[in-house]
């Protein structure tokens, strides 16, 4: 159990918050295990008709805790709760809406490549800083980006680390709409709402259509999830979380 994630069901729309703040929404081991939770039971529930993740203002979340990352790689063990979540994620059956602001790094941007519709402010910036942090993309992202993006767009976001803000993203079909933090919540919750309205038989048969099988997103999420632990492990990765943790101490 952890209180930096808060599920509610409101009009057939179960909510999923990442309320770490303090943290900028780093993503714990917990986390991901009460928002893999989450999506399974809201799955079975046939009150729930639509998921929603929401961040914090100004933070949907700077992607996996660097301490949980440091700790497998300096000798602990690295646990499932991420791949729990992110085969729940990826198979859900409901659509899934989501609104972030501001901050949407390395998962923080990657979990929004398997939401069917994405609501961003002006202020959202999404990068995924995997290579300088010695790692490789997850998610599942090495397919559906060059997908969503463009061979060349998912190269410069994944591998050059190169940051999307939101007219970029939006132009890159990563997100739907952008809206004004004053009201991002309001209208991704809107749009939830009205996915959850309609017959759901005939919504699940389209979302399935248009999303393909899912055998080679599973397939991608774990293959990538062997080079993730390989690479946590690694000097370079080691190294890169070692800086970020001393960076204060250090004065960077
Ligand atoms: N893991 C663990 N803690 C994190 C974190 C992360 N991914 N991102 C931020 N935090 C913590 C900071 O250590 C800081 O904690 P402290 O107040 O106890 O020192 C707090 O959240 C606020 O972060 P701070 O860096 O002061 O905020 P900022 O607005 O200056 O910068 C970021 C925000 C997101 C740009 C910066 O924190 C960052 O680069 N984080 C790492 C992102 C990352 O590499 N994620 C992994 C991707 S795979």
């Amino acid at each position: 159990m952890t209180d930096h994630i808060l599920v509610e069901c409101r009009d057939a729309v179960q909510i999923i918050r990442l309320n770490r703040p303090e943290k900028k929404n780093a993503i714990t081991r917990a986390m991901y295990a009460a928002m893999a939770t989450a999506l399974a039971e809201g799955d079975c529930d046939e009150a729930v008709r639509c998921h929603a993740i929401f961040g914090a203002p100004e933070a949907f979340s700077a992607g996996n805790d660097l301490a949980d990352f440091l700790a497998v790689a300096t000798g602990g063990e690295g646990g499932e709760e991420v791949f729990d979540f992110l085969l729940a994620l990826a198979g859900c059956r409901k659509p899934v809406v989501s609104g972030v602001d501001g901050i949407a790094v390395g998962i923080g941007t990657t979990i929004n490549l398997h939401c069917d519709l994405t609501f961003a402010t002006p202020e959202t910036v999404f990068r995924t800083p995997f290579v300088d942090l010695g790692l490789v993309p997850e998610a599942g992202s090495s397919l559906l980006a060059p997908r969503v993006l463009g061979p060349q767009r998912a190269f410069a976001l994944l591998a050059l680390g190169e940051a999307l803000d939101a007219e970029a993203a939006l132009a890159a079909g990563l997100i739907h709409r952008i809206v004004d933090a004053s009201s991002l919540e309001k209208t991704a919750l809107s749009a939830a709402r009205a996915l959850a309205a309609k017959p759901p038989e005939a919504l699940q048969i389209t979302r399935d259509l248009l999303r393909g099988p899912r055998d080679e997103v599973f397939a991608r999420i774990r293959e990538e999830g062997e080079h993730f632990r390989a690479r946590l492990k690694s000097d370079e990765a080691r190294a890169a979380f070692t800086a970020f943790m001393n960076r204060k101490r250090d004065g960077a």
